[in-house]
């Protein structure tokens, strides 16, 4: 029911996993949709590629994308990541550094070059993709725990910024999700964080990209500013 007719949007790491889901979505329900990847893909949308943590490859990206969506882009979503598993003692510094690079810096980014023109065009929804380890913290993950903790401190900050110019900018943070970057994990971890979890079991990208769905509409998204959603199987209650 919820529509996104005439609407245009970005997605980054739309090419996979719950930004696919997303970017599903939002054509579904009328959107105008480019996703963005490291790589250009032949895929079900019309894509772009850039590096989220490469500023110049991200301004070049972004003006390609508003380009093919009409000289406007009214949502963006920030769905690229990457995951690792190491503990503090063990992680070296390269780990580190470009884990909060795509997943923090990345963000940061992306919402530098497109955030101007929603001022502009005084109408915008940037929902980023953060997650619940942010909240809670993980074991071998404090490289993707901090910039997700970060993701989550940037999304308040830059809400408080702009929402005077009717930009609404948001989080969501999900509990595990079956995608590519969980099946990189540990089958240790993943049957360690299975039995943390209240509903015991991991969720689907079908049951994250609703979220994304109900931050970009009207009349449904207008009130929320600078929140963190939780579809998370009920890992974290803040
Ligand atoms: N899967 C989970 O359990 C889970 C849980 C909470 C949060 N998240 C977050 O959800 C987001 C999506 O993850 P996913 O599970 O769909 O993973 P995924 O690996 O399926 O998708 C990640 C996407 O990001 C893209 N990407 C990675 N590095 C990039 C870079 N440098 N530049 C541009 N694109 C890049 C990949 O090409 C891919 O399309 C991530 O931010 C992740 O941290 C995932």
């Amino acid at each position: 029911m919820i529509r996104l007719d005439g609407r245009t949007a970005l997605i980054a790491g739309g090419t996979g996993g719950i930004g696919a889901a997303i970017a599903d979505l939002f054509t579904e329900a009328g959107a105008n949709v480019v996703v963005a990847g490291r790589r250009s893909v032949a895929g079900r949308h019309r894509s772009v590629s850039f590096d989220v943590s490469d500023d110049n490859s991200v301004a070049g990206g972004v003006a390609e994308a508003r380009q093919l969506l009409g000289g406007r882009i009214d949502i963006l979503v920030n769905s690229a990541g990457i995951l690792s598993e190491a503990s503090v003692a063990e992680m070296t510094p390269e780990m580190w550094n470009q884990t909060l690079a795509v997943d923090l810096t990345g963000v940061f980014y992306v919402c530098r070059h497109v955030v101007a023109g929603m001022i502009e065009q005084r109408w915008g929804r940037i929902i980023n993709i953060a997650s619940q380890l942010g909240i809670k913290g993980a074991p071998s993950m404090s490289h993707y725990v901090a910039a997700k903790a970060g993701v989550i401190g940037f999304t308040k900050s830059l809400a408080l910024e702009v929402a005077e110019h009717n930009v609404l900018v948001n989080a969501i943070a999900p509990g595990p999700v079956e995608t590519a970057m969980v099946a990189g994990v540990t089958e240790e971890w993943k049957q360690a964080k299975r039995r943390e979890l209240p509903l015991g079991r991991f969720g689907v990208v079908e049951e994250v990209a609703p979220s994304a769905l109900l931050l970009a509409s009207e009349p449904g998204g207008n009130l929320f500013v600078g929140q963190t959603l939780g579809p998370n199987s009920g890992d974290v209650m803040p």
